[in-house]
């Protein structure tokens, strides 16, 4: 059974007498424990689709189902509880809150959840993203890609049943994106998430199992290899 149906979901936001559409008619579905990558030019959509799936926004027309669950039927609290116990996200800007220790930010979808052991946890995921020597410093005392280690351990507390990324890497340089890359495909994997990518980079789309590829708000037809990096 799919663990993510998008059935003919589309957006388009109303300014004035405008009508302006960003997603036409997407349908696809993600199996339990794929790794899906989203790729498409800057402005194809790929943010929106995202947020969309995620449960963060509303198609304006069409269906998602989530883990058995028509969010499109939820408001927005069961929304946000289903998100908190489900779904992890990485953007990226990190999104670190910037009052918070390392620690107490890798704690608090725990404390959303109300779990028990709660510190304990956060240090075991903050060990497993290699920042155990780093817990008390603040965001802004963290380097970029310590801080997007923080927000993996952050995604990944929950162990949440689907990991959302939204270019991970693209505020990062080659080699500490690579690191990232490499984090992400190896909690992915030891905790059997389904990870759904967005990013502008081919190789890293084809480490994932599926590629879907996002234009003006369409999805295109599968392009093989050799097209893709003709289309990039
Ligand atoms: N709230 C909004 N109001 C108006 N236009 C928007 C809004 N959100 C996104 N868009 C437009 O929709 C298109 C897709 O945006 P986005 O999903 O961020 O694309 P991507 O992530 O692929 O770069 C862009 O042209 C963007 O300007
Ligand atoms: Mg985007």
């Amino acid at each position: 059974m799919p663990i993510i149906e998008v059935k003919h979901a589309s957006k388009w936001i109303e300014s004035g007498t405008e009508k302006i559409e960003i997603l036409n008619d997407v349908n696809f579905c993600v199996d339990q424990g794929e790794t899906v990558a989203i790729l498409g030019a800057s402005g194809s959509g790929k943010s929106t689709l995202l947020g969309i799936l995620a449960g963060l926004d509303t198609p304006s027309a069409g269906e998602i189902e989530m883990d058995g669950q028509q969010v499109t039927l939820l408001d927005e609290d069961a929304r946000a509880a289903l998100r908190a116990q489900s779904v992890g996200f990485v953007f990226q800007n990190f999104f670190l809150v910037p009052g918070l220790s390392a620690l107490e930010n890798v704690m608090l979808p725990l404390q959303v959840l109300s779990q028990e052991n709660i510190q304990d946890r956060a240090l075991e995921y903050l060990t497993k993203v290699g920042l155990a020597h780093r817990i008390h410093h603040l965001p802004s005392q963290l380097s970029g890609v310590e801080q997007q280690r923080v927000a993996l351990a952050r995604a990944f507390v929950t162990q949440p049943k689907i990991l959302f990324a939204d270019e991970p890497t693209g505020n990062l340089d080659q080699h500490t994106g690579s690191q990232i890359i490499d984090l992400i495909f190896e909690l992915n994997e030891l905790m059997g998430t389904t990870l759904i990518l967005v990013t502008h980079d081919l190789d890293l789309a084809q480490l994932c199992d599926r590629r879907l590829f996002l234009n003006n708000g369409t999805i295109a037809p599968a392009l093989l290899k050799k097209e893709l990096h003709s289309n990039a």
